[in-house]
């Protein structure tokens, strides 16, 4: 995991050098190198090693799917949006170059990554860069994170009533689209490098569905329960929004049930398909912790 995270490190510093406006540069580096967990771009060059590609023709793709997710923590962080301050244990972008800045390092982003696929990736066939980038693009829109996105600020304004059978459905919606897409997009951009079968496609695609809501319960789950000091970014707005959340709809006792429930499923996927990863079995068993 630590040879991953620091090859992924070097290269993301290496892909963004500072050029001219140095300002939105900058902007786009400071949240992207700043230490986060690098949960997707690992889970891509590992995906891609596990069907038997080379990790190293990934490499461009994992860090663009980092960037992707920068992307989106610096849009989420704005203050028309969740309005946090902290985010990775340092201030949020708009908080040290300012919202202009920040609503433009977002798109920069947005179309900088898909850009670094495209330039260094010079072992794959135009076929693989064709379906990466419909992948790309599927998951970084309207069909995508910003579907979930969208849904996740319209959910402030509902009464969150555990009566209300409607809302199940609308947190399921929420979580697979902002959460889970991009685990998706990540798993699924490894196996494609690697040449898999489709059969493959869609048990890697099955597991994403479930890792990344299981992330996202978890997430739900540590806004309440955890610290700064522990995830580095502001905790506990998500009940003052008034956010449809895993703990606001269930409760605190059915989420952590449920998250153990969804990391079994996802056991279960890897064990059923003879997908053997120690780097899987690391991520379940940390989110399985919340
Ligand atoms: C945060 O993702 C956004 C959510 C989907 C909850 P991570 O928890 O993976 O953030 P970093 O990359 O480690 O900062
Ligand atoms: C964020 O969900 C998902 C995306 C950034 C797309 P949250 O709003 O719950 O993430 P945190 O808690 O701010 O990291
Ligand atoms: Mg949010
Ligand atoms: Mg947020
Ligand atoms: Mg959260």
């Amino acid at each position: 995991m630590n040879n991953y995270i620091e090859l992924i490190n070097q290269k993301l510093d290496e892909f963004m050098p500072i050029d001219y406006p140095h300002k939105i540069f900058k902007s786009m580096k400071y949240t992207v190198t700043l230490p986060g967990k690098r949960l997707r771009p690992i889970m891509c060059l590992e995906t891609c090693k596990m069907f038997g590609g080379n990790y190293e023709d990934a490499i461009p793709t994992a860090c663009a799917i980092e960037m992707l997710h920068a992307q989106t923590l610096i849009h989420d962080d704005l203050p028309c949006m969740d309005n946090d301050n902290y985010r990775r244990g340092k201030l949020t972008n708009h908080m040290v170059f300012g919202e202009a800045n920040a609503v433009l390092a977002g798109d920069a982003l947005l179309s900088y990554a898909p850009m670094i696929i495209l330039k260094h990736s010079k072992n794959l066939e135009p076929k693989k860069l064709l379906k990466l980038m419909e992948e790309y693009f599927h998951a970084a829109g309207a069909y995508g994170v910003i579907a979930g996105q969208v849904v996740d600020i319209e959910s402030e304004k509902l009464t969150i009533d555990p009566e209300d059978k409607d809302l199940p459905e609308l947190l399921n919606y929420i979580h697979t689209h902002k959460t889970a897409d991009l685990f998706k997009l990540a798993l699924r951009s490894g196996a494609i490098i690697a040449g898999a079968t489709d059969k493959q496609l869609e048990d890697i695609t099955e597991f994403g569905q479930y890792l990344g809501v299981a992330f996202q319960i978890a997430d739900d789950i540590l806004d309440v329960t955890s610290t700064f000091e522990e995830m580095g970014k502001t905790l506990g707005k998500d009940q003052q929004e008034g956010k449809l959340t895993y703990v606001s709809l269930y409760g605190l006792e059915k989420a952590r049930t449920d998250l153990q429930t969804y990391i079994t499923k996802c056991d279960e996927i890897l064990k059923n398909h003879n997908i053997e990863s120690e780097i899987f079995n690391q991520i379940l068993n940390k989110i399985k912790k919340a």
